[in-house]
């Protein structure tokens, strides 16, 4: 039994239309309900929250995943990444109110004790060390552009993929940080051990990623 795990929320549906079009038995994944685990001829399917799924596969629960690229850099564990899907493309950005956008023009000094509110601490605080900045992080799960807007913070770090969040919050991006993508990543004990089943599911998901819109 090959266990993979999929990240609930906004790229489930991408990662679990992926499976299918390779090929997989995932009938179970088009209406997953309530359901946490499902299984399906020798592959077991569990659907973690996004920010979770490199644990299970640092710990071997799961064999493969799919992971979102802010994910994967957030959690620093030591993966195998396998395949850069090309779905669920996002940007992370630090993002304020338009009146701050001076400041990030200007010398780096003008960011210094900046409070930014965010979902992923440790990509903020490599950011803006490597930019020379000293910044207060403020360390939210959720609804991140509440706090500029309650006061919470200055500014957020934070992903973006249409954009409406932040419009819809009166925030603007001013500074772009990386781009995102899906990946799909597995544990190094199951790359060591069981290397022929790993391969063909990332061959096949990369076949039907080429050919796939
Ligand atoms: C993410 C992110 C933004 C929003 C951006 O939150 O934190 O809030 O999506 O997407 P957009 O640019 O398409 O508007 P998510 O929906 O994952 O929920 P969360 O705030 O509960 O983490």
């Amino acid at each position: 039994m090959l266990t993979i795990a999929l990240p609930t929320g906004r790229v489930f549906s991408e990662a679990a239309e992926l499976l299918a079009a390779a090929g997989l038995p995932a009938s179970s994944l088009a209406s997953p309900g309530r359901k946490l685990v499902f299984e399906e001829e020798n592959f077991r399917y569990i659907l973690a929250k996004p920010s979770d799924v490199p644990l299970y596969v640092s710990y071997g629960t799961a064999d493969l995943a799919f992971a979102g690229g802010d994910v994967l850099q957030e959690s620093a564990l030591p993966l195998v990444e396998l395949l850069d899907t090309g779905r669920g493309r996002c940007s992370v950005v630090v993002a304020g109110p338009a009146p701050l956008a001076e400041r990030f023009r200007g010398h780096v000094s003008e960011r210094m004790w900046l409070k930014v509110a965010t979902k992923y601490p440790r990509i903020a605080d490599n950011h803006f060390s490597s930019k020379g900045a000293q910044v207060d992080i403020i360390h939210l799960h959720g609804s991140i552009e509440l706090a500029p807007k309650l006061g919470l913070s200055d500014c957020i770090l934070d992903i973006v993929q249409t954009g409406s969040t932040l419009k819809a919050n009166h925030l603007e991006v001013l500074e772009h940080v990386s781009d995102v993508s899906l990946r799909l990543v597995a544990s190094k004990k199951s790359v060591a051990l069981r290397w022929n089943e790993i391969r063909a599911v990332s061959r096949a998901i990369r076949r039907c990623g080429e050919v796939l819109p």
